[in-house]
């Protein structure tokens, strides 16, 4: 898995959560977040957060970039990409981690950038350990 996340995916998928991230709908905590996927099919789906004035109802970056992922019918999540300003790191929250488990495996890396490029990275499986997912069902 982590051997075929080159170089050039990699800047695949910073250029998309920048640029989605220029476009995100932040105007209660004005704090921009993008984020990219990479399905099976190395394509990359992009997403931002958009936020409400009802605040719970707010989604992330990250739930965005795998409905995108969905939409296109990918069904596979082979790494996400995660970007915003600022420290501490913008690391996917609780939730995401959750969402993304629903479609990616342990061992899938998820890459936390800045503006200055990836600044970390992990796997699924170290950021959600022990994870309730599909499998759980009868699914993968
Ligand atoms: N946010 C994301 O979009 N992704 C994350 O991983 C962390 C937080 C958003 C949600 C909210 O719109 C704003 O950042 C502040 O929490």
């Amino acid at each position: 898995m982590d051997d075929e996340l080159d170089a050039a995916t990699v800047q695949a998928l910073l250029d998309a959560a920048r640029a989605a991230r220029a476009r995100a709908y932040a105007p209660y905590s004005r704090f921009a977040v993008g984020a990219a996927v990479l399905d099976d099919q190395r394509r990359v789906h992009a997403g931002c957060n958009v936020e409400n004035a009802a605040h719970p109802l707010g989604l992330c970056a990250e739930a965005l970039a795998l409905g995108a992922m969905v939409l296109a019918g990918g069904r596979r999540a082979q790494a996400l990409l995660v970007l915003g300003e600022g420290e501490p790191l913008v690391t996917p929250c609780g939730g995401c981690r959750q969402k993304l488990r629903e479609f990616a495996a342990d061992d899938a890396p998820v890459l936390v950038a800045d503006g200055r490029g990836v600044r970390a990275r992990f796997t699924l499986g170290q950021l959600l350990p022990q994870a309730f997912g599909p499998g759980h069902l009868g699914g993968r």
